[in-house]
Formats: structure tokens, C-alpha cells, sequence
């Protein structure tokens, strides 16, 4: 059986161009590779600008490599339709609180990418919605809400609802969580392990907070300076760092404690 992801010498330069100065070509990401299992989790860790949310853009295709390919479930996801990439792997982004649009309901917002990618009748898309809203523990009446009537877990949790309504096998976060204070952040990371394990979704997700990557994740990147310097299983990581980098990042916990669920990976 095919792997669930598998990346292919994937790399990024992007061409700068400073007022008339000639414009040069910046290397954001070398040829790299990877694998991940249906279900795992991956951690992205790393220093500001070492190419993170580039690994991160290019798996969800929301940006284009300069060379190598990405394949899930065997299939190049340059074969693949639009409407495809978007059912198959989601995006959550830096900004997602933002992303919600204050104009329109939850529901609404929930239903918008049913009606765009399933030929369902309206009552069966109402029903996804609702059982979408449980499983990221709000309820049916959140439905009618506008998002300035949720608190900002709560939103968070409609962000999630939006990145799993299609039921994806991937989910990318970017930095997601950062913004939201700690014990709503640990409730958020708990809510993905609980999906990871009900739904089998794989995550992918950048961060800072080793207590975080250690709790969550199954295998961890760590990229320096536009280089993919280490890879490996989250117990290897932590056991057996080769390099400095890997040893400092997963050992500086940023003062970060908070009551996550007991299941380490550890
Ligand atoms: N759209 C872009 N145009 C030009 N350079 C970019 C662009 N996006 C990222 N870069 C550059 O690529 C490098 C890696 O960026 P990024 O992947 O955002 O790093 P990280 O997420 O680890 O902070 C940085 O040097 C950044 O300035
Ligand atoms: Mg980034």
C-alpha cells in the first residue's frame, strides 16, 4: 500500500526585487524529502525564515515548488483538480480567527465548502454541519451564531470545523494556536489529537513549543536556514538528536505548561 504523503525534492527560490537594484533569486527552500504515514502527525520546527511555512504552503498546495512534486496516496498532486486538493488537505493559517468572515453564521460558513464540493441535498449538508460542530465540541445552536458571539476558543474551534467539514486526511497548521492564551490552547491541541485519533486525520503543524510537538506529534522536521537538517520519529528526536539545533528546540519548553492529555508520545 501506498504512503498517505510523500514528498518529493521539493524546493522554493523566489526572485527579490529591491526598488532598481538587479533582482535576485532567494533560495527559501532546498530540495528536500519525506515521508508520513496515514493517521501520523508531523511537527515542522525551527528558527524564524529556516522555511516552514514554505514546507507548509507547498504540501497544501497553496503555493507552487520550484522543483520536486508531492504525491498523496501515490497520486501527484499536480494531477489532481482543485476541487480535489481542497476535499484531500486543508489549511489552517497563522491569521485563521481573521479568516472567519463577520458577515455570515457559523453554519453558513461551515456549509459554503459542502455546497462547492458534494452534490448533497441541503438537509444532508445541515446534518454534516451540526456533526461537524460536535466533533469539535460546540453544538447544533452554534449553527446560527456570528462570530463575534463566540469567545476566541470558540472561533478557534469553528476554524478547525472548517478545515474537517469535508473530512480531509490532512490538515495543515501554521502556527495556528500561537495567538490564543494557554488554557484554550491546550483544550485546542487535546481537540486534535482527539480528532487525529477518531477521524484518523494526519496533522501537519508548525511550532515553537516543544511540550506541544513532543504531546502531539509522531515524527518532527527540523528545518534550518532553508534546509531540512533532521527528520525522524518524535522519540528518536528526543532520545537521539544529532544535531545541536534539534537538542535545544525540543529542550526549551518557552516556559510553556499546561494541562494536555496524558497520551505522550514521549
Ligand atoms: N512570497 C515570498 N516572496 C519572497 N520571499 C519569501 C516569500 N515567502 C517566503 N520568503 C522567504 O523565504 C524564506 C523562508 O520563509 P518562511 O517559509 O516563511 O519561513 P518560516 O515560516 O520558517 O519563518 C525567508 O527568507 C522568507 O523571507
Ligand atoms: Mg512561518
Amino acid at each position: 500500500m501506498s504512503k498517505l504523503l510523500e514528498v518529493r525534492n521539493i524546493s522554493k527560490s523566489y526572485v527579490h526585487k529591491d526598488g532598481w537594484m538587479p533582482s535576485k533569486r532567494v533560495c527559501a527552500l532546498e530540495p528536500l524529502s519525506f515521508d508520513l504515514e496515514r493517521g501520523e502527525t508531523l511537527a515542522i520546527m525551527g528558527e524564524t525564515g529556516s522555511g516552514k511555512s514554505t514546507i507548509a504552503k507547498i504540501i497544501a498546495a497553496a503555493e507552487r515548488p520550484t522543483s520536486g512534486e508531492v504525491f498523496l496516496n501515490g497520486q501527484s498532486l499536480k494531477a489532481m483538480t482543485d476541487q480535489q486538493r481542497c476535499r484531500y488537505i486543508r489549511m489552517i493559517f497563522q491569521d485563521s480567527l481573521r479568516s472567519l468572515n463577520p458577515q455570515t453564521t457559523v453554519g453558513q460558513q461551515l456549509t459554503e465548502p459542502l455546497i462547492f464540493n458534494t452534490d448533497w441535498p441541503a438537509q444532508q449538508q445541515k446534518q454534516h454541519v451540526y456533526d461537524t460542530l460536535r466533533k469539535v465540541g460546540l453544538l447544533p445552536d452554534h449553527f446560527g451564531f456570528y462570530p463575534h458571539m463566540l469567545s476566541s476558543g470558540q472561533q478557534q474551534r469553528v476554524c478547525i470545523a472548517r478545515a474537517i467539514v469535508l473530512e480531509p486526511q490532512i490538515v495543515v497548521a501554521d502556527e495556528a494556536f500561537v495567538a490564543l492564551d494557554p488554557s484554550i490552547r491546550a483544550q485546542i491541541i487535546n481537540l486534535i489529537i482527539d480528532l487525529q485519533e477518531d477521524m484518523g486525520i494526519s496533522f501537519i503543524f508548525v511550532s515553537h513549543s516543544a511540550e506541544i510537538v513532543k504531546h502531539v506529534s509522531d515524527k518532527i522536521l527540523i528545518m534550518h536556514r532553508g534546509k531540512m537538517i533532521e527528520f525522524g520519529t518524535t522519540q528518536a528526536l528526543i532520545n537521539h538528536p544529532e544535531e545541536q539545533l534539534t537538542k535545544s528546540l525540543l529542550h526549551s519548553d518557552h516556559n510553556y505548561k499546561v494541562p494536555l492529555h496524558s497520551t505522550t508520545k514521549e
